[in-house]
């Protein structure tokens, strides 16, 4: 097993380039199967756990596929089995994106129900309603979704989501963009990676009208064509960056960035007393360490990202008084507390809202990771902490960020990645 060793206490400085996004990346990987003939090459694919994951499980659908230098090329013209099996789906709850695309192009799908996860329960019910609103019966027996529509064809139809979810509104449209007729989706998400899912089915010859908002209108179309594309940027990953930046009181540039799609984050640091600029594709943050207590209420995009919580939490402890953060996303997205509580934090939750007291003085020690973002908050803290920090259980935070240790050593850091073994 792997652990950061972090010894604190270090300023950032310099330049970075964001790598492509993790959750834009898995919807694309998973719409490919929606063509039968040619190959895809995905360009600026993050070379992660969740990626490496999800490419096994198409693999054992029967696609073929080649990764290097964050480009995957990818072939769905032999799939031999429509089931997606427990065992993979457990390792990543977004495998139940091949759900859309498979019972789109076979009117048939078996998908191993998700496994829960660390920060409470993550129901499905949503995609289950807008396949059925698209004509298929679902079952559900000894852990599987089996999902089929009579005559092997979807029909269009009206999806109303009752609330934004990213990775239902995900599936209904890699389902509507092969079903007959056209499709509505209200209150679908608007989030960047589904706007970089609509431009993709787009390229792909799907006719959709309204991307980037959360009224969508799809055509369904006969077939579908494999394509080149280039994936958009991780914002998350780059808003992590920036809260390194920001909590050891740096001066950093994040390039290959479009700030456009991070302006709620982007307005926080400014309240919390950071200077922030930005040109066409590149931002950049400085901070005199100094902070000021911002609240921040994660709620769907355009509001400041769920994904951003635990990171604002680590870098709030530093600040100049109490701080107020409410997740409206997942409400118990806290597991990260407890264990930078340890570090010295003064943070407490009350129902869904972590009330930071700050400034505290953080002092290394070993801590846990339990899930991708509570492990990149841990991070944060230790970059700040005196002495040394030891993260513990890093592959979680391998299954979202592309080497970040080397990216942080790079503008100063100083973190070592070590095998250890745990009782
Ligand atoms: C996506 O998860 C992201 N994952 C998550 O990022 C992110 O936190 C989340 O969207 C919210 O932005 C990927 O894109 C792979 P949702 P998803 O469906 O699609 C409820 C990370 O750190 N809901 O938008 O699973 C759900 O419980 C990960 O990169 C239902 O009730 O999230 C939640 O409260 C963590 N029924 C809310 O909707 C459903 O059928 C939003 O969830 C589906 C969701």
């Amino acid at each position: 097993m792997d652990k950061l060793v972090i010894r604190g206490g270090h300023r950032l400085s310099g330049s970075i380039n964001a790598s492509g996004s993790k959750n834009s990346s898995l919807p694309i990987i998973a719409a490919t199967l929606l063509a039968g003939d040619g190959t895809f090459t995905l360009h600026n694919i993050p070379d992660l756990r969740d990626i490496t994951t999800f490419t096994q499980l198409l693999n054992y659908l029967g696609t073929e596929t080649a990764f290097s230098d964050n480009t995957l090329q990818i072939s769905s013209q032999n799939l031999k089995s429509l089931q997606a099996p427990y065992e993979l789906v457990k390792k990543m709850r977004a495998s139940i994106y091949v759900l859309g695309p498979m019972l789109a192009r076979f009117g048939h799908a078996r998908v191993s129900l998700p496994g829960g996860c660390a920060f409470g329960p993550r129901p499905i019910d949503l995609h289950l309603m807008a396949m059925e609103k698209l004509g298929a019966t679902i079952t559900i027996e000894t852990g599987f979704i089996d999902a089929s529509v009579k005559g092997g064809k979807l029909r269009g139809g009206d999806i109303h989501f009752p609330l934004s979810s990213v990775g239902a509104t995900g599936n209904a449209l890699m389902a509507a963009v092969l079903a007959e007729g056209k499709t509505t989706i209200s209150n679908a998400a608007a989030e960047p990676e589904i706007e970089t899912l609509c431009k993709f089915l787009i390229a792909m010859g799907s006719t959709i009208r309204g991307t980037g908002t959360t009224e969508l209108e799809i055509e369904g179309a006969k077939s579908l064509n494999a394509i080149d594309f280039r994936n958009v940027f991780d914002r998350i990953e780059a808003g992590t960056l920036l809260a390194a930046a920001a909590i050891t009181g740096g001066e950093i540039t994040v390039n290959g960035v479009e700030p456009e799609q991070m302006k709620s984050v982007l307005k926080k640091f400014v309240q919390a007393g950071c200077i922030v600029e930005t040109t066409l594709n590149s931002i950049s943050l400085k901070s005199h360490g100094k902070l000021t207590p911002t609240d921040v209420t994660a709620k769907p995009y355009p509001s400041f990202p769920t994904d951003m919580q635990a990171q604002w939490i680590a870098l709030m402890t530093q600040a100049d008084g109490t701080s107020h953060i409410t997740d409206k996303v997942y409400h118990e997205r806290f597991n990260h507390i407890p264990e930078l509580n340890r570090l010295g934090a003064h943070i407490e939750i009350r129902k869904n809202q972590a009330i930071v007291h700050g400034p505290q003085l953080l002092s290394g020690t070993k801590v846990m990771s339990t899930d991708l973002r509570a492990s990149a908050s841990l991070v944060l803290a230790g970059l700040v902490a005196k002495g040394t920090s030891e993260v513990l259980r890093v592959y979680h935070l391998d299954r979202g960020y592309e080497k970040i240790e080397t990216k942080l050593n790079t503008l100063g850091a100083d973190i070592s990645r070590e095998k250890y073994n745990e009782f």
